[in-house]
């Protein structure tokens, strides 16, 4: 039966840069459906960005700017990273979509059907200054038990855990202000009715890698699973919950969601029906029914994640998949966390790489094989070793693959291959025969297995060049037949290499394809030789790699680490935390999982809002910046410090915005100057802006203008910006910790 496959990688977040450890599961995922394609099977590969939570609603609002303005940016940035890599994806898309959120009003309701759904009060720390509720990485206070000053909200350094309410003098990080205690009510799933399913269904038809089955039912299924909070009050960037005016679901309810969401538009796109890909069972479904249903029908899903996420992939969705009546995942494969040599990647050592950065010194060729090589089916840790990384590249693709072509093709250029196969000891047909072998180490996710075995015919080939030494009988004119013989066993050996190592390096693959008059298009295409066909000129196809371009690259990643920005991360069950994390997708303790069902999970690099960007771009070569802007307006005349000292700039609140609706241009700001100050000011920039976007973000204000009367009112400073008008504004922002009232020197 021909298999139709859908493949998904977890979706990245949307506020943080692709790094080398994200590149991880992609490149393994796209080697995984490239192979698939290239074997003939209908397969398809999808992902989207995480764009919902409170991470993102306190850096976009940090910016400046909306959710959507910012992830929309995030996303060009992460696809652009994905295709320098050669990750191919059928479709991304974004979890803040139409169809993400018809799937979430459709999943809920069937769990709401099927009495999964509970509420219960949950007290929490509220920011009223900040108009939001605290993660407990947002606030700190003293240790309730030791006393130990200037601790989170959940633990303290000497290992106690409290609740941020049981905090002494807790300070919001956000604004500076001491929090209240608020009790909401939360929305709950009751995974503990789906027990029995769950411990039946890791434990079947190969799901899950052992360890990862053994693992959560030592550790997640031998007791009780406890309720899930699935929502939370607002402000929230995220879905609110139709039937729970004023809550939204929680992060990580809609980003699985998320995976068949951005499938239904590749299929709105494609003609093609989203329940073909992604069946539907019959229901109702009591617990351990039709767990197998339908699933033998060619019809596969897999997911790949890392095993920081596993909790999530393997007991809440499949519990939601199967309440909800959806096909259960065929497979969800889970790999380790990447190290630099041997340790976390670090922003200050330099080994916090992000994509973009490699990519600006290397080639993507090498990243994909240098996985490959390491990776295997397990769970284990891959080790970017970055001195191996370098005689790696240089003795496997350059010395071995790419040298057997550049060693003997340009010998044919003129008389392309010869027209019958030659004898070559066996050569062709034994490493035709191994293409099962290599196949089934792909099909299993061991890579490592796979390359060692390609390697090992690349070595036998280049001994058959060794010896017969193609460069000698050119020189005899007498042996030109030989001579083209030869160099068509090499050129065909060399071609059974780039069919083998076609999902890891499509680049390989297409030079090849051009160099022999032929496109690599099957996996079979390792099984005949060519021959009579022409062989192109031979041109430049990798690179060595220097260790001075890694250096380099370490160098500028360096230069990108900010000092002592916080780092704000979603994913924890509070959303957020502002301590730098692991830099891969966090370090969870034993086995790569949550040592309780109290889950953090941890998010990206790049949720850095420290030193708010108003322009993307800023991330990037700063020598790039034109100079149009100041070509436009050159520097005005020189001042004094005391010229400079007359005008009081101050941070200030933006406490309520509103709409002037007979103007085209203002918007009616209420500026907060901390206490019971207060200015009106009347500010053009009703184009750029939405009120509600301004509504708790900090501006700087000139406050010591003459106020103003206008037509609509008395204008009491003005607010600071930049931009040459309209739509193009950019208001200047003060960095987290500032605070209304301060002085701007
Ligand atoms: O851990 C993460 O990076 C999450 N954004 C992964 C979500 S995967 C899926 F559930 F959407």
């Amino acid at each position: 039966m021909p298999r139709q496959i859908l493949v998904t990688a977890a979706l990245p977040y949307a506020n943080g840069h692709i790094h080398l450890g994200h590149l991880v599961e992609y490149i393994q995922t796209d080697i995984w459906v490239r192979f698939q394609k290239l074997r003939g099977n209908r397969c398809i590969y999808i992902c989207a960005d995480d764009t919902h939570g409170t991470a993102i609603m306190i850096r976009a609002r940090q910016e400046g700017r909306s959710e959507e303005a910012l992830i929309a940016d995030m996303q060009r940035h992460h696809t652009a990273d994905f295709a320098g890599f050669d990750i191919e994806f059928d479709n991304y898309g974004s979890t803040n979509s139409p169809e993400n959120r018809e799937l979430c009003n459709e999943i809920w309701k069937r769990l709401r059907a099927a009495d999964l759904v509970v509420e219960r009060d949950v007290v929490q720390l509220y920011d009223v200054k900040a108009g939001t509720f605290l993660a407990d990485r947002f606030v700190k206070g003293t240790c309730p038990v030791c006393n130990l000053p200037d601790q989170y909200g959940d633990s303290c350094d000497n290992g106690h855990t409290y609740s941020p309410a049981e905090l002494k003098d807790p300070i919001s990080t956000l604004s500076g202000t001491t929090p209240e205690v608020r009790r909401a009510p939360h929305l709950f799933i009751e995974l503990e009715k789906l027990h029995s399913f769950l411990a039946e269904w890791i434990d079947a038809d190969d799901h899950l890698q052992s360890e990862v089955a053994n693992y959560l039912k030592g550790h997640f299924l031998h007791e009780p699973l406890k309720a899930w909070d699935v929502s939370r009050p607002a402000p929230y960037f995220g879905f609110e919950i139709p039937d729970a005016p004023g809550n939204y679901w929680y992060v990580w309810f809609d980003a699985p969601i998320g995976y068949m969401a951005s499938l239904w538009e590749w299929c709105k796109r494609n003609s093609e029906k989203l329940e073909d890909w992604w069946p539907r069972q019959q229901l109702p479904l009591a617990a351990g029914e039709g767990r197998g249903e339908g699933e033998h029908d060619g019809r596969e899903i897999h997911h790949f994640i890392g095993k920081d996420i596993q909790y999530f992939h393997c007991l809440f969705w499949p519990g939601m998949l199967k309440t909800a009546g959806y096909r259960l995942p065929t497979k969800v494969h889970i790999h380790g966390f990447l190290t630099v040599d041997g340790a976390k990647m670090s922003k200050t050592k330099g080994t916090f790489i992000r994509g973009a950065t490699y990519l600006q010194h290397l080639n993507p060729s090498y990243l994909r094989y240098y996985y490959a090589a390491k990776l295997g089916s397990r769970l284990d840790d891959l080790d970017l070793n970055l001195d191996e990384f370098v005689s790696k590249v240089n003795s496997d693709l350059v010395g071995k693959v790419v040298n057997l072509a550049s060693r003997t093709a340009k010998f044919v250029e003129a008389t392309g291959l010869s027209n019958t196969y030659p004898a070559d000891g066996g050569l062709f047909a034994a490493a035709a025969a191994e293409a099962e072998v290599i196949a089934a180490a792909y099909e299993d996710c061991d890579y490592n297995q796979a390359m060692r075995r390609i390697m090992a015919l690349a070595d036998k080939a280049n001994v058959y060049v060794d010896e017969h030494a193609p460069w000698k009988l050119k020189k005899d004119a007498a042996r030109a037949g030989e001579m083209q013989d030869v160099c068509t066993v090499a050129l065909n050996l060399f071609r059974q290499l780039a069919v083998y190592l076609a999902p890891v390096l499509p680049r390989l693959a297409a030079q090849t394809g051009e160099l022999l008059g032929r496109p690599i298009a099957h996996w079979d295409d390792a099984q005949a030789p060519l021959i009579g066909t022409p062989v192109a000129k031979f041109t430049h196809m990798l690179n060595r790699v220097e260790k001075d371009q890694v250096t380099a690259m370490i160098e500028e990643s360096k230069e990108q680490a900010p000092a002592t920005a916080p780092v704000v991360v979603p994913g924890s069950p509070d959303h957020v935390a502002v301590v730098p994390r692991s830099p891969d997708r966090g370090t969870p303790p034993t086995a790569g999982l949550p040592s309780s069902q109290n889950l953090e999970t941890s998010g990206p690099e790049g949720g850095t809002v420290g030193r708010p960007s108003h322009n993307p771009a800023d991330s990037h070569n700063q020598s790039a910046d034109s100079g149009d802007a100041l070509a436009a307006e050159p520097l005005a005349a020189q001042i004094s410090i005391d010229d400079f000292a007359k005008v009081d700039l101050r941070v200030a609140r933006v406490v309520a915005a509103e709409d002037v609706a007979e103007a085209k241009k203002l918007l009616k700001l209420t500026l907060s100057l901390g206490g019971d100050q207060q200015r009106t000011v009347f500010a053009g920039i009703k184009e750029a802006y939405k009120p509600e976007q301004l509504v708790g973000r900090l501006v700087v204000m000139v406050a010591n203008l003459a106020p103003r009367q206008m037509k609509f009112g008395l204008s009491e400073g003005m607010v600071v910006a930049t931009g040459p008008g309209g739509k193009e504004v950019y208001l200047l922002a003060a960095d987290s910790g500032a605070v209304p009232g301060q002085r701007v020197h």
